[in-house]
């Protein structure tokens, strides 16, 4: 088990950063190849462990995946081309690996068994099951308490309207991936839209997808079978919630000036540069540009005085990766900040409620959890301490960030643990000193 230390920089921190590719995305890239016929390209994808993890498990169910440094190679098999895996499916520490794969496996003639580590296996999985199974899936938790791992037996499904009563890509997504199998149109609608990566790639894969977003703020995704899916060459914008470290190290660090390039800004995602906004940072946007329906940008992010915000309602589900690192932010701006309806922090990779709370007071910063978020009080100073990550890559993350502003020396515990998201990520910071 590793740790990091972290110091503050003597003088800001200045250069620039290439933001590695989107995690969302890269998972989809090869789920979706993999159900298209012939072979899918895809750049910039994230080697991360997350993403390896999916990569692992479309190869146990037969799927020929060439990876190299330069790109991906699916050779995909066409919706009904996965073979019955010949032991349980690992999806490591990842969620959507998990969720996501669950709705493809759902229509599947095969039976499969998905299982990752301590913390994936504590995360709730009633949240796809109930809704796939009401189209006709057969999944069971083996451990009777509705977590993973989870065994999938063959099912014939049939298509729904699902109104989920979280906003939650995965449990979309898992319900659309379902729906390609389904006898008719199958429709999602959640309280608020969420990121939307799945219906904007399945529709470039040659899907029928149709997303609207109502005047209440609800919005409703819906897919008609296909005949089949269709090769894509993807290439993978940077990830906004690895950006958001390096944005926020540019904002807290007195003197820095960074340029965070090549970060995906699809609105559903965005969030935390709408936050840094109302907090008076100076972002400035250079080389808009969009593929495949993603819009990216490079961000030029200079040092801040930053003022206390709330954060609440329908941008949450647009930052839900990004709290821990905002909640540092609000330790630094001037105020109060609030966090609320943001309860889906306490079923991430830990309760990230909890983690963010300890190891803020850990460091001396004044944070009060509530039930849906958190208060923090912006006193404009943390000191060095040991940070307990909980294996938890946003964690270590942004307790890093925080490390950079704080006095003395902060030690992050179990540091290897960026490897989900961000391998580089160490490097990186070391790398803008
Ligand atoms: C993701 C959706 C979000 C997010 C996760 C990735 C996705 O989870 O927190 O890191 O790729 O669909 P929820 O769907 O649980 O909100």
């Amino acid at each position: 088990m590793k740790e990091a230390t972290i110091t503050a920089p003597s003088t800001g921190l200045k250069g620039s950063v290439i933001i590695p590719g989107d995690k969302s995305i890269s998972h989809r890239s090869v789920m979706f190849g993999a159900l298209a016929k012939a072979t899918t390209e895809i750049t910039n994808f994230l080697q991360g462990a997350d993403c390896l993890s999916t990569i692992s498990c479309f190869r146990k169910m037969g799927i020929e995946i060439e990876n190299t440094p330069e790109r991906i190679l699916v050779h995909g098999k066409g919706l009904h081309g996965l073979s019955a895996p010949d032991s349980t499916l690992d999806t490591g520490n990842s969620g959507t690996t998990t969720r996501l794969i669950s709705g493809i496996l759902a229509g599947q003639n095969f039976s499969s068994i998905l299982s990752g580590d301590d913390s994936l296996n504590s995360r709730p999985m009633a949240r796809i099951m109930e809704p796939l199974n009401s189209m006709g899936a057969k999944i069971t938790s083996i451990d009777g308490n509705n977590c993973a791992p989870l065994r999938i037996e063959p099912g014939t499904l049939h298509s729904i309207h699902y109104h989920s009563k979280v906003a939650s890509a995965q449990v979309k997504s898992a319900i659309l991936l379902a729906g390609l199998y389904a006898d008719d149109t199958t429709a999602v609608t959640e309280p608020v839209l969420s990121r939307n990566h799945t219906e904007l790639m399945l529709t470039g894969f040659g899907a029928n997808i149709a997303s609207e977003t109502h005047a209440d703020g609800t919005a409703t995704a819906s897919i008609t079978p296909c005949e089949e899916l269709y090769a894509q060459k993807i290439q993978v914008p940077g990830d906004i919630s690895s950006a958001a470290y390096f944005i926020a190290a540019g904002l807290l660090v007195p003197g820095s000036e960074i340029l965070v390039k090549n970060v995906g800004i699809n609105p559903t995602r965005a969030g935390i540069l709408k936050v840094c906004e109302a907090m008076g940072a100076d972002i400035t946007y250079l080389n808009e540009t969009s593929a495949g329906g993603e819009p990216t940008a490079d961000l030029l992010v200079r040092y801040s005085p930053l003022k206390a915000t709330v954060v609440e309602g329908s941008i949450i589900p647009t930052l839900i990766d990004e709290i821990p690192v905002i909640a540092i932010m609000a330790a630094f701006a001037e105020g109060t900040t609030i966090i609320r309806d943001a309860a889906e922090l306490k079923v991430k990779e830990t309760n990230r409620i909890d983690t963010v709370v300890q190891n803020l007071r850990a460091m001396g910063g004044t944070v009060t959890p509530t039930d849906d978020g958190m208060i923090i009080e912006g006193t404009g100073a943390l000191k060095g301490a040991h940070i307990n990550s909980h294996l938890d890559h946003r964690i270590a993350m942004a307790f890093a960030i925080a490390g950079l502003v704080a006095e003395g020396d902060t030690v992050i515990g179990d540091s290897q643990c960026v490897d989900v998201s961000y391998p580089a990520f160490f490097k990186t910071i070391a790398q803008l000193r």
